[in-house]
């Protein structure tokens, strides 16, 4: 008998950027979300992840439990979003984002999405201020050391479009065996 791919959404936010990404893709593919507490017998259940991150210093938040479930991880089809300040213009820096968070073999053949973020500054907390401090200080480009000073918000539902699209391909396989 063929089942269809059973998913859910996996997110560590910290302002809660990501969280409100994970909740737009949540009600629209109708799936639900866990923090990555998630247990490991119910991690099992899916077949397909999407997993959201935001970035701070370069580090994934998710990072770490990325690297403790890699094993669970690898059968299924995984579905990246990172939250971030990095641009589209910089592939460059997004690839390295991806390589130095993500382990090689869950990045493999995956599908890694970048989201553009949002950074309030009055909401961050007194360390995450002084980093961002300290990050517009040595940053040598004036564009760039201007817009850390000041609050952003580039969210946008539909820069969720080709990530949904992607999954409803998924969601529409029907196979018995499917693990990704
Ligand atoms: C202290 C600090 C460090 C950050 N470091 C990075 C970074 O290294 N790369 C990046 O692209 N964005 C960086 N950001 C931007 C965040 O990733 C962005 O604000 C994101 O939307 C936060 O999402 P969240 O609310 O889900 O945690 C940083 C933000 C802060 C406050």
């Amino acid at each position: 008998m063929s089942t269809q791919p059973k998913g859910a959404i996996i997110c560590k936010s910290r302002y809660g950027a990501t969280r409100q990404y994970a909740e737009w893709l949540g009600a629209h593919l109708d799936l639900p979300i866990f923090d990555p507490d998630i247990d490991r017998p119910q991690l099992k259940e899916y077949n397909y992840l999407l997993i959201g991150s935001s970035v701070y210093m370069g580090k994934m938040l998710i990072k770490d439990w990325l690297l403790t479930h890699r094993g669970e991880l690898n059968s299924k089809k995984l579905f990246f979003f990172v939250v971030c300040a990095t641009p589209n213009t910089e592939k460059d820096k997004q690839r390295k984002i991806a390589k130095d968070n993500i382990p090689a073999e869950l990045a493999e053949d995956r599908v890694i999405f970048f989201l553009p973020g949002r950074l309030i500054i009055s909401r961050l907390s007194w360390k995450d201020r002084l980093f961002l401090r300290l990050g517009a200080r040595l940053e040598k480009d004036p564009r760039k050391k201007a817009a850390m000073r000041h609050d952003m918000d580039g969210m946008d539902l539909r820069y969720l479009d080709p990530l949904i699209d992607a999954v409803k391909a998924t969601q529409s396989t029907k196979n018995p065996l499917y693990a990704g």
